[in-house]
């Protein structure tokens, strides 16, 4: 059996992959019905809210697709028992975390939600449906979705009162979009890639594609190629940044400046200049995971060497967070007990609201344990989602969230900026440099701020990569 046009597609899960990725689908395909599931009914109001500034996720761009396609063909439920039954096509696109305990914790994803995903698809499909891997999984997991896709039809033959013939074929379909640039990313993507056996079903999830994407554009490969190439393009990505940040300290040493290495570096066709900008580490929900799992997989197959080289990447990520730390608190003459220091930016990176693995985190708790008070502001990131970084952690009664740069500011004995939004770029420093106690210092972990400029107000600067 087989799905001749998709015509309905069901996505589960609505978060930041699902949720931009269905809408730009609906966008460029009106024949298609998408409907995005989540079993998050505040997450289903908010995609639902009329006030599109209440949207769960923010990514710029996002806004105007759901005001054009939302309730036309593209709808937001909790109903994924009958989305399921009508889908020709389901995307599972459910987050997949570190797993915390048990065999691989600490390494590989917890696939608990891919497979109630699955036993949902299982339970609820009608005919033919092709499963889409969409969200980041270790290599292998299309088998375990099939096993459990196949032992729910086998189950299904010997039952009497339920004689419909259910099929499925399983696709891996990663998605390389990066948060805050998605829409654009999803609009006009560098490659689709599509991995599978089933060569009609490869063609049909290629055909969505095609209404907007350049053919050429699509590579199909083998599942288990799919499933890894996803997690070497981020481990490759993340290694340009461990790459960089390693050296950002060397410059700090030697009196060479990181940004004018990059561009020297970057400058060469071979090596290319993106992602080598040095930072307080990387953040977001895919890199570290990603990498672990690849080092997990590794591990499994008796590759130690392999293995030990990716997890080093991880290893530099933290060692440039913590010597941060340190840095702040040796320049701010070694203690912080009572000094109040403001957290400019909570996000992983600008232009998003999401704050997983966001070096903010971690720099704000290492300088909290040092009795430190913060005041944190970050222009998109709610003050509960802040809060609740600090749940399991003593001393938060020493935390604020402040409305504006300026509040954050006021009175503080260091600035810290973590997040690379453009407006700390664009905030009167003078004012600032007069509110503050003296001396008076900003620690600059983007390379975003002027410290010549800041230096003539009179600030002390400390900025990542250069002396
Ligand atoms: C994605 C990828 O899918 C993940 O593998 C990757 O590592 C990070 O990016 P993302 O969209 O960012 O995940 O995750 P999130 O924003 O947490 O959204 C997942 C949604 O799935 C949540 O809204 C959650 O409520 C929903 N969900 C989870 C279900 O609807 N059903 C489930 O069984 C489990
Ligand atoms: C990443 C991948 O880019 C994307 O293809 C994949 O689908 C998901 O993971 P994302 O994590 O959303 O996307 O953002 P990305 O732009 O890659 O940034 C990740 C982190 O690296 C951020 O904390 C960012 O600030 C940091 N970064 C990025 C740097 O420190 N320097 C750089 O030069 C680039």
């Amino acid at each position: 059996m087989s799905v001749k046009s998709v015509r309905n597609i069901c996505c589960i899960g609505a978060g930041y992959v699902g949720g931009p990725t269905m809408s730009v689908i609906a966008a460029h395909c009106p024949y298609i019905e998408v409907n995005v599931v989540d079993i998050n009914e505040k997450r289903i109001r908010d995609w639902n809210s009329p006030n599109l500034n209440d949207l769960p996720i923010f990514e710029p761009g996002l806004d105007k697709l759901i005001a054009k396609c939302r309730d036309v063909n593209l709808f937001f439920s909790t109903n994924v028992e009958s989305c399921i039954a009508s889908a020709d096509v389901i995307f599972i696109s459910v987050n997949t975390p570190i797993k915390k305990k048990g065999l691989g914790a600490g390494f590989t994803s917890d696939l608990k939600w891919v497979e109630s995903s699955a036993r949902q698809i299982a339970k609820f499909s009608e005919g033919h449906t092709i499963v889409v891997e969409k969200s980041t999984l270790p290599v292998k997991t299309a088998e375990t979705i099939k096993n459990i896709l196949d032992a729910s039809v086998e189950a299904r033959t010997d039952s009497l009162d339920n004689q419909q013939n259910k099929t499925y074929s399983i696709i891996s379909n990663p998605e390389f979009l990066a948060e805050g640039t998605a829409i654009t990313n999803l609009e006009n993507p560098d490659r689709v890639l599509i991995g599978g056996e089933d060569m009609q079903a490869i063609e049909l999830i290629s055909d969505i594609y095609k209404n907007w994407v350049a053919p050429e554009k699509i590579i199909t490969t083998n599942i288990w190629s799919s499933e890894l190439s996803k997690l070497v393009a981020n481990a490759f990505l993340a290694q340009r940044i461990s790459s960089i940040n390693s050296i950002s300290a060397l410059c700090e040493a030697t009196g060479a400046n990181i940004q004018e290495v990059s561009i020297a570096v970057g400058t060469d066709t071979r090596i290319g200049n993106e992602f080598l900008n040095s930072g307080p580490g990387f953040g977001g929900s895919c890199f570290k995971k990603d990498i672990l799992n690849l080092v997990y997989l590794c591990r499994y197959y008796g590759l130690s060497e392999v293995a030990n080289y990716w997890e080093n990447v991880v290893r530099i990520n933290s060692w440039q967070q913590n010597r941060i730390s340190k840095l702040i608190i040796k320049n701010l003459f070694g203690t912080l007990s009572d000094k109040r220091i403001a957290i400019l930016g909570f996000s992983f990176k600008a232009n998003t609201n999401d704050t997983r693995e966001s070096p903010s985190i971690n720099i704000s708790k290492d300088l909290l344990l040092e009795d430190a008070k913060l005041c944190i502001y970050d222009p998109k990131v709610s003050k509960d989602k802040i809060f609740g970084e600090f749940e399991e952690m003593h001393g938060k009664d020493s935390l604020k969230v402040c409305e504006s740069a300026y509040e954050a500011c006021k009175e503080a004995d260091a600035v810290i900026l973590l997040t690379d939004w453009i407006e700390f770029k664009n905030l009167d420093w003078n004012k600032i440099f007069i509110d503050m106690r003296k001396p008076a210092w900003v620690f600059d972990t983007r390379i975003l701020l002027n410290k010549k400029y800041l230096n003539q107000l009179g600030f002390k600067v400390w900025t990542l990569g250069s002396s």
